[in-house]
């Protein structure tokens, strides 16, 4: 939000530390938040195991020409994620572009132009992606060329293998050994300090005007909209309509409609669009209940930042429940330090012990807590064995459990047919969990089948009992509305829709491509000479899970043998089938399309799927043009540079 009348703030890291009275900044690239977590928790570390005095900073921020100027006794920590294919995160691309730049200079002009600047770095990335951590790498091989000093290993974090935390644990323990030393700074026992003051506002009640209850968009919700809409300022969008596209058992699909006519936000064809979730009543209630906050829930507080370089997360004053329920990723996994910094905080010595166990052994955590997907109430509920946790401070909340973040979803219409209303297509996460008697629940997902369910006027809005109270108690719409925006993407349709195109999506991987084929179909009708456009789905059952099947049929009539559309139903016959093999089958066409210079997409799982597609089609070439693996593994890469060969793809 705007400030008006404060005085702008300093752009200038070097003078902002000094009149802050800092020695360590720990500066972060983030796209989703996980980046931003790490930030702050190393800055934290650093000050209760050291004394260090230390502050978080946006990259976005700052300047970093005077990077040059930072004394010798302060320390820079970059935790750096890696965004899509290999490039940095929204925040991080003037720090990058800058830093990595040809003719990168700096303010003094003394040589090596960083001599003083002693830095620690941890990147997060994802290896099934080519550029695994490019932004750590590549920004500690600037930062070393222009002479700084790094301390310890730039660390690196994998999601692909599922290790990320783990990776990050690793690394930063030898890490404070090093830094340490360097700049000889005693451990201590370590003592918590909170980031944030808690004050209990006796003359307001939650129906005060000035009391937050969570709405995403204060202004909007009253009924005066503001663009431009975007991640700072969701649009709260009509949801025109709303069906499951397919229910088995416990698996159910959503396909949505969103008008965002009059909103002036746009999307093209392969955007994506960002869903901002409210938590299940049922999980805040949980969380309320154990941290004894239930009685409360609705007290006004205040709260403010005791550090000055820290901010408030969300509008003050609030309510407990505002806070959890709209601003906390509470239904989250517990990280392995998160209890053990909650350890000092337990209602008995049994659950004290328990906690620092947990909090340093990290098989006992994996059987304990990990392998239940314990979100940190349910830890808590398990560890204190009834007892209430009332001695947390919520300040200890604030800082230790992420943000809420959108949920992205692969649109899944053409803007060409419907510019103003964006399809969704999403699966509802529920997950069996053993030694679980409940299932776990998709935050975002289960929200969306709410509302559809709430839609539809039927009596129970909620089939799982997990009860959302969506957008606070001053919405006044009618009808559902979700909080969104839009993301662009990279993954294009070609701008000659002549060009061929072959498509692999299995699942709701298909969602992007529901899209482009509408595209095409459309350009067809209109006269336009469109190319080949195959398209290899698969799903487990022909009956069950085939999503579109009949749509197909009506984008056949407009496209006629140009729309080739190959199935693998993996459930249907004796042995798995997938999209791989069936592209496999196709090889002949497959090649010849390519070699017409055809556009290759996939879409939908990350961590197999993908790759072994990739690996098919070098396979496929490497046959078909009587060239060795290798050669075809490098025609592979070189399609993925020149972007004909384009992956929208997530975990
Ligand atoms: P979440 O609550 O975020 O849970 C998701 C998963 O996280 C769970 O299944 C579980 O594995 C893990 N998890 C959650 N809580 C815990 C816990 N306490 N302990 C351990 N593990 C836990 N999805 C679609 O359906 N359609 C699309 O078109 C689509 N497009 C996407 C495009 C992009 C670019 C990206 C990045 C993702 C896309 N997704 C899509 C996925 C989507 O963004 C969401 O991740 C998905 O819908 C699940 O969201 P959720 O909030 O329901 O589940
Ligand atoms: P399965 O669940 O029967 O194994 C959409 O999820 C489809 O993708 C399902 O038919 C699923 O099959 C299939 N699938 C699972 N793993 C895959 C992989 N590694 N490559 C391609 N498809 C896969």
């Amino acid at each position: 939000a705007a400030n008006g009348n404060k005085p702008a703030k300093t752009r200038n890291i070097v003078e902002k530390m000094e009149e802050s009275n800092k020695n360590c900044v720990v500066f972060y690239g983030s796209q989703t938040g996980t980046a931003e977590d790490y930030a702050s928790r190393l800055a934290k570390e650093g000050k209760s195991r050291f004394g260090l005095e230390t502050m978080v900073a946006d990259l976005e921020d700052y300047d970093f020409d005077n990077l040059d100027s930072l004394p010798e006794d302060k320390v820079a920590m970059f935790v750096l994620a890696t965004y899509g294919e290999g490039e940095p995160t929204d925040n991080a691309v003037d720090f990058y572009e800058f830093i990595t730049g040809e003719d990168v200079s700096f303010a003094n002009s003394s040589e090596p132009a960083l001599g003083n600047l002693k830095y620690v770095a941890f990147g997060l990335g994802n290896n099934t992606y080519e550029h695994y951590n490019s932004m750590v790498r590549n920004v500690s091989a600037a930062l070393q060329k222009l002479g700084g000093q790094l301390i310890g290993t730039a660390g690196e974090g994998d999601d692909g293998a599922g290790t990320m935390e783990e990776d990050f644990l690793a690394w930063k323990d030898p890490m404070w050994t090093a830094l340490a030393e360097k700049m000889g700074l005693e451990e201590r026992e370590a003592v918590y300090e909170p980031v944030f003051g808690i004050t209990e506002r006796e003359g307001l009640t939650k129906d005060s005007p000035e009391v937050y209850l969570g709405e995403p968009n204060k202004m909007h919700l009253e009924g005066t909209q503001k663009g431009p809409f975007n991640a700072h300022n969701p649009y709260i969008a009509p949801i025109a309509e709303s069906k499951e596209i397919f229910t088995v058992k416990d698996r159910n699909c959503l396909h949505l409609e969103i008008d965002i006519s009059g909103s002036n936000l746009s999307y093209q064809t392969g955007d994506h669009i960002a869903v901002w979730p409210t938590n299940a009543g049922k999980e805040v209630d949980r969380f309320l209940n154990v941290t004894g906050l239930l009685s409360k829930r609705d007290s006004v507080i205040g709260v403010k930042a005791l550090d000055p370089t820290a901010k408030v997360p969300f509008p003050t004053p609030t309510t407990y429940d505002a806070v959890v329920r709209y601003h906390m990723e509470i239904c989250a996994p517990v990280s392995r330090q998160f209890i053990a910094t909650l350890a000092a905080f337990a209602p008995n010595e049994a659950a004290k012990a328990e906690m620092t166990k947990l909090g340093s052994d990290k098989d006992y955590f994996h059987q304990k807590i990990s392998n239940k997907y314990y979100n940190i109430a349910q830890a808590l509920e398990e560890i204190g064995g009834g007892q209430q946790w009332t001695e947390i401070p919520f300040s200890a909340f604030i800082e230790g459990v992420n943000k809420v973040q959108p949920r992205y979803y692969s649109i899944s219409s053409s803007s060409l047919v419907q510019k103003n209303m964006i399809s969704v297509t999403a699966v509802v996460e529920s997950l069996d969990v053993p030694g679980r008697t409940d299932a776990l629940k998709g935050v975002t997902t289960n929200y969306l089948l709410a509302l559809k369910q709430k839609q539809g006027g039927e009596p129970n809005p909620d089939p799982h009992g997990l009860t959302y109270d969506i957008m606070g108690p001053r919405n006044k719409y009618d009808g559902c509305h979700v909080p969104v925006h839009v993301r662009h993407s990279n993954f294009k349709l070609p701008s000659d829709p002549s060009k061929p195109i072959i498509m692999v999506g299995p699942g709701t991987g298909v969602a992007p491509f529901r899209g482009f084929v509408q595209e095409r179909a459309a350009q067809a009708k209109a006269g336009e000479n469109v190319g080949k456009t195959m398209l290899f789905f698969g799903c487990r059952k022909a009956s069950e899970d085939f999503l579109y099947s009949s749509e197909w049929e009506e984008y056949k009539q407009a496209l006629g043998d140009k729309f080739e559309l190959i199935t693998a139903f993996s459930r249907d016959g004796p042995k798995k089938v997938y999209v791989q093999h069936r592209l496999k089958e196709h090889q002949k066409e497959v090649n010849e399309l390519l070699l017409q210079k055809a556009y290759f997409y996939v879409c939908g799982d990350a961590a197999n799927m993908a790759r072994e597609v990739n690996t098919m089609l070098a396979k496929i070439m490497s046959e078909e043009r009587g060239i060795p693996e290798t050669k075809a593994e490098e025609i592979v890469k070189s399609m993925r540079s020149a972007n004909q060969y384009q992956e929208d793809v997530w975990s």
